[in-house]
């Protein structure tokens, strides 16, 4: 039976163009390929999650506008439930993206997805009982964030926490987290360490372990990645690939992750299987709409072996 991920977390559409370099303030430089594409990192999660073959169900908050239509449509579309997701009187949540050689800037409006509150956190009881594991990232209201990791936490649920965009939060939530899961820039910003070889990686798993949390994995962008194993730090490389467009690199790697800890994969096994979905991703343009289904990952492991970790 396939286990129940409730994700907590932003609902968005992605206005995107394509750049060789970027404007400077005040000039307007000419850009190619724009696409509007269904992302935020809630969404990306989720819909990384649900192709991996999860029941995942969706709570965030859309616009009354057809961009709340169509990010809700878009979910069904992807295997989300999002019929939790409220309908509020303020836009739907839009990011702004640039992709320049590969690389994305980002600027969101967090829009609707400001209406996830506590209060609505408290009406949904019934949704984290039902969850085995529950998944956030930043861009909901950060009280909100709190409210769900310790209500998921008193109901014995697994809680993964991807803190990005990093935000001052009540240091009480790392109390409530399993899974920490930064990239080198969050984990940086949050520990006051920046994991720039292997000594240091290790200091901002121990760090992280010292908030609270129970265990955390680093993203390293193209050095891989470090996690927690027991005591210890394993680390692993990446899959090389010619990327496209890194958007929603990190989002479809998490969803990786907590579609195999629902399966009861070790990490060792599960970094793999999430380095392998992060891969496809990023070959191809776009949020939600790069993510591979399983088959298409299985059909990639079959042809691609991981690289070995260094800085
Ligand atoms: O992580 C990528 C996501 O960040 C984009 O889809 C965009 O919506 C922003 O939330």
């Amino acid at each position: 039976m396939s286990k129940h991920v409730l994700v907590v977390g932003s609902i968005n559409v992605d206005y995107v163009i394509h750049t060789n370099r970027l404007p400077k303030l005040g000039e307007t430089i000419t850009g190619d390929s724009f696409a509007m594409n269904f992302g935020g990192k809630g969404v990306n999660q989720a819909v990384a999650i649900a192709k991996a073959g999860c029941e995942v169900k969706m709570l965030g908050a859309v616009g009354t506008d057809l961009s709340g239509d169509l990010a809700l449509k878009n979910l069904a579309d992807c295997g989300v439930d999002g019929s939790e997701v409220l309908r509020v009187d303020a836009p739907t949540g839009a990011a702004v993206i640039t992709v320049c050689g590969g690389d994305n800037h980002i600027i969101l409006d967090v829009g609707a997805n400001g209406f996830v509150t506590p209060e609505v956190i408290d009406a949904k009881r019934d949704l984290f009982a039902w969850a085995d594991i529950l998944v956030m990232q930043y861009e909901i209201p950060t009280e909100s964030v709190l409210a769900a990791a310790k209500l998921a936490h008193e109901l014995g649920k697994t809680v993964v926490l991807n803190p990005a965009p990093v935000k001052d939060v009540d240091r009480e939530l790392y109390r409530y987290i399993d899974l920490m899961i930064p990239n080198e820039f969050e984990a940086e910003l949050i520990t006051g360490i920046a994991p720039v070889d292997d000594a240091s990686a290790r200091e901002v798993i121990a760090s992280l372990r010292g908030l609270g949390c129970k265990n955390a994995i680093v993203t390293l962008g193209k050095h891989g990645c470090a996690y927690g194993v027991e005591d210890d730090v394993h680390f692993a490389g990446i899959y090389e690939v010619v990327t496209v467009d890194t958007t929603a690199a990190g989002d479809s790697f998490i969803g990786g992750i907590c579609s195999k800890i629902c399966e009861g994969w070790e990490l060792d096994r599960a970094v793999r299987y999430a380095g392998a979905v992060s891969a496809i991703t990023v070959s191809r343009a776009g949020a939600a709409v790069s993510i591979p289904s399983a088959d298409e990952v299985e059909n990639f492991l079959k042809t691609h072996t991981i690289g070995e970790h260094r800085f």
